[in-house]
């Protein structure tokens, strides 16, 4: 896999300059789900990057958003969000990212996030350290889960499913200083990576949404489990992630918000 990483920064910067340059046009939407839409440049984004990565590695698996998956049964398999913040971009609000991960035996080895509106580059490698623009970065030291600047996000079926995260977002919300809700969930872990948020929370999100920048946050010191302090995994119904100080007091608020709406 050599001089993959630099591979994988051209491709993702390629995709998200291509986003940049269309992000005032006016969009060409449809509809996923009642809220869930795609508009036609996510489904460009990804064609920029699966027919980059199928050129220079045939062979590999790809899971992508807004295609069919592939099944050659390779060791090794990329997973992209070609646009991760639709609904920011289909708005016209400047807040989105590309991310591709790319896994080998089922481990993640590489991870990227690209954030063209500020040219920022986060990437990851395995064993290596997480990087911004080629320097080192490191999660925030935030000791106090009442001076933590924390962020978060709603699942599409917000309207339907009454586990929407809206019970935690109250009980949190009281404790933390601030909470965002930006609206790109990997551009929101690469943020806690670079140590400008101190925790992350979210439900039933997607491995596209979370591979790359769940290997930027363990490579820059933070820590990722599901709410209550569980492994996580690429398909777990609910992430945390935070600096690693502040880990198992928001994992005991998630326990006693829990506790506390128990009829
Ligand atoms: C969404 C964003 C959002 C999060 C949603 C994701 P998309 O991804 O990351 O912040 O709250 O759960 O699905 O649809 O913009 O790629
Ligand atoms: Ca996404
Ligand atoms: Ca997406």
């Amino acid at each position: 896999m050599n001089g993959c990483t630099e591979f994988v920064i051209a491709v993702a910067r390629e995709a998200g300059v291509f986003l940049k340059e269309r992000l005032n046009e006016k969009h060409v939407i449809d509809y996923k789900g009642e809220i869930n839409i795609v508009t036609e440049e996510d489904r460009l984004s990804e064609g920029m990057i699966t027919s980059r990565i199928r050129g220079r590695y045939p062979d590999h698996d790809i899971l992508a958003e807004e295609s069919a998956g592939t099944a050659r049964h390779s060791r090794c398999r990329w997973i992209i969000d070609p646009l991760d913040g639709t609904t920011n971009y289909a708005h016209g609000y400047p807040v989105f990212c590309v991310s591709i991960a790319f896994e080998e035996d089922s481990e993640i080895l590489l991870g990227v996030v690209y954030n063209p509106m500020l040219d920022e580059m986060f990437a990851a490698e395995k064993g290596k350290g997480a990087f911004l623009n080629g320097k080192k970065i490191a999660v925030s030291n935030t000791m106090d889960l009442s001076k933590s600047l924390l962020a978060t996000g709603f699942p599409y079926d917000i309207r339907s499913n009454r586990n929407n995260n809206i019970n935690y977002f109250n009980g949190v919300a009281k404790s933390a200083q601030a909470i965002r809700r930006a609206g790109s969930a990997a551009l929101d872990m690469a943020y806690i990576a670079a140590g400008r948020f101190d925790g992350f929370w979210e439900l039933r999100l997607m491995p596209w949404d979370t591979a790359a920048g769940w290997l930027m946050i363990h490579e820059s010191g933070g820590i990722v489990t599901n709410l209550f302090g569980g492994a996580y995994h690429l398909e777990a119904p609910h992430i945390l992630a935070t600096n690693g100080k502040i880990h198992q007091g928001m994992i005991d608020m998630f326990k006693r918000i829990d506790r506390e709406s128990m009829p």
